[in-house]
């Protein structure tokens, strides 16, 4: 056996160095570095030839499990794919181990078999929230395990498992390493041999990992390398939505949202997010505007609330949520240098309504309305929506999927939106919906000038 000689892993990016640092070259983050025992390696046998194919071939579309539960579905591109892993990744308590539950007995009730494996919680417990949750009739196989000798031998055993999860990646634990579980070459040998059996066994392997405080899946981003798919579960613990996004998809599109609502009975599909996004808007309030966005290939519909508080002298104070802070550094100023709306003696707050992060520059729009809105102190059309990126010199962009976002804005009975004027050179003529007035325009001062007007 190979000696086991120290070495010193990063716990945020897995580069190993040969010293300790207080700081990981790697990737500039400080007191990540632990020390941590090299794996032992039996001497390597001589390698085997592979076989190099043409491109073409059979290209079939891969083979899918869906879940039944259309939300999850939808991020990971139409099911589980057989011999795929996927990571679900999230802050403690946001509701991984609900969701992965509710998915597992929604397969294991249409007949396939499926596994579960608990390294956190203990069969009682697991059964309780199964109760909670009346799913206790669902056929899975239940077990609470860390160790990952006797896991993977129990696996090799099973011939037809259609879904293994395992809950979490960061409690398992391989006794031929001598590092703690939840550290980088834990994760990394337990995720890699877990792996190894799914795709040489056949099912779909699901991973439940831990976030730390900024928003990477704990420790081993190598994880995110190692598996096929990749989806956030996330939402702000004070909203009871959740929403489950697709970072990494091997097998379908990324950019993927479900959404889901947080009830006594756990996890609610939300067919229709925009409604409930909507669905504690109080019109005729300044300081507020709806904004067309678009997840995915999904549009949802979303309030943006600005509130502007007088503050002279003092350093004026921007606090954002959902949105990011630069853009709204950068509205503000086109704001004040192209319209002459005077923001620098106040603070900006500005809030994306129900919990949701918006990240597409197509807010703009709807986020200068609800500050001029505010700073007019008069409320915008309650029936209309916004969307359209905002240039350096105020100019209105075009963005992506006009007609999805007035259509969904149609459907949820708005009737008039705000866009970027057509610019005549190649756009095809917009198709309006029925109902919904457009109003066009080509600066941000046409904005402002409507809500002083
Ligand atoms: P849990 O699924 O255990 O979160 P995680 O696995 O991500 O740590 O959920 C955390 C708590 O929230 C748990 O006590 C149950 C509760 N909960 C509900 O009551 N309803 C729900 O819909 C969800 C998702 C959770
Ligand atoms: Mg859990």
């Amino acid at each position: 056996m190979a000696r086991a000689v120290a070495r010193f892993v990063c716990q945020a990016c897995g580069a190993v160095t040969p010293k300790w640092a207080g700081r990981c070259e790697t990737c500039g983050e400080w007191n990540t570095i632990a020390e941590e025992a090299a794996e032992s390696r039996p001497k390597a046998a001589p390698g085997r030839r592979i076989g190099f194919v043409a491109l073409t071939g059979d290209a079939a579309p891969p083979p899918r499990a869906p879940t039944g539960i259309a939300e999850l579905d939808r991020v990971l591109g139409g099911g589980l794919v057989p011999g795929s892993a996927v990571l679900v990744g999230g802050d403690p308590g946001i509701g991984k181990s609900t969701l992965l539950l509710q998915a597992a007995a929604a397969l294991s009730r249409a007949g396939r078999r499926v596994l579960y494996v608990s390294g956190e919680e203990a069969i009682e417990q697991v059964r309780m929230r199964a109760r909670r949750l009346e799913l206790a009739d669902a056929a899975l196989g239940l077990a609470a395990a860390v160790n990952l000798r006797d896991i993977a031998a129990s696996l090799e055993a099973e011939a037809d498992a259609a879904l293994v999860v395992i809950d979490s990646i960061q409690t398992m634990w391989l006794d031929s390493i001598e590092s703690a579980p939840g550290s980088v070459t834990q994760v990394r040998a337990t995720a890699f041999e877990l792996i190894r059996l799914a795709k040489s066994r056949g099912f779909a392997l699901v991973l439940v990992g831990h976030v730390t405080k900024d928003g990477a899946i704990a420790g081993p981003r190598v994880l995110e390398h190692m598996v096929d798919a990749v989806l956030h579960f996330e939402g702000d613990r004070g909203h009871q939505f959740r929403i489950l996004r697709g970072v990494k998809n091997r097998f379908g599109a990324t950019d993927e949202i479900g959404v889901f609502e947080m009830t006594d009975r756990g996890l609610a599909e939300v067919p229709n997010p925009s409604a409930l996004f909507l669905a504690e808007r109080r019109g005729n309030v300044a300081g507020s505007a709806v904004f067309a966005g678009l997840e995915g290939t999904r549009p949802v519909l979303v309030e943006v609330q600005a509130l502007l508080s007088a503050n002279p002298g003092g350093a004026p104070r921007r606090s954002v949520i959902g949105w990011e802070s630069g853009r709204l550094s950068m509205l503000l100023a086109v704001l004040e240098a192209r319209c002459g709306l005077r923001l620098g003696q106040s603070d900006v707050y500005l809030n994306i309504a129900g919990g949701l992060r918006i990240g597409e520059p197509a807010a703009d729009l709807a986020v200068a309305a609800a500050l001029a809105s505010a700073a007019a102190d008069r409320p915008t059309d309650p029936g209309r929506v916004y969307f359209g990126e905002v240039g350096l010199s105020g100019e209105i962009r075009q963005v992506a999927q006009a007609e999805a976002r007035l259509k969904e804005a149609q459907k949820l009975g708005f009737t008039s939106a705000c866009l970027p004027r057509r610019v005549a050179r190649g756009n095809r003529p917009l198709a309006a919906p029925e109902g919904l007035a457009l109003h066009e325009i080509g600066h941000l001062s046409d904005l402002v000038a409507g809500l002083r007007a």
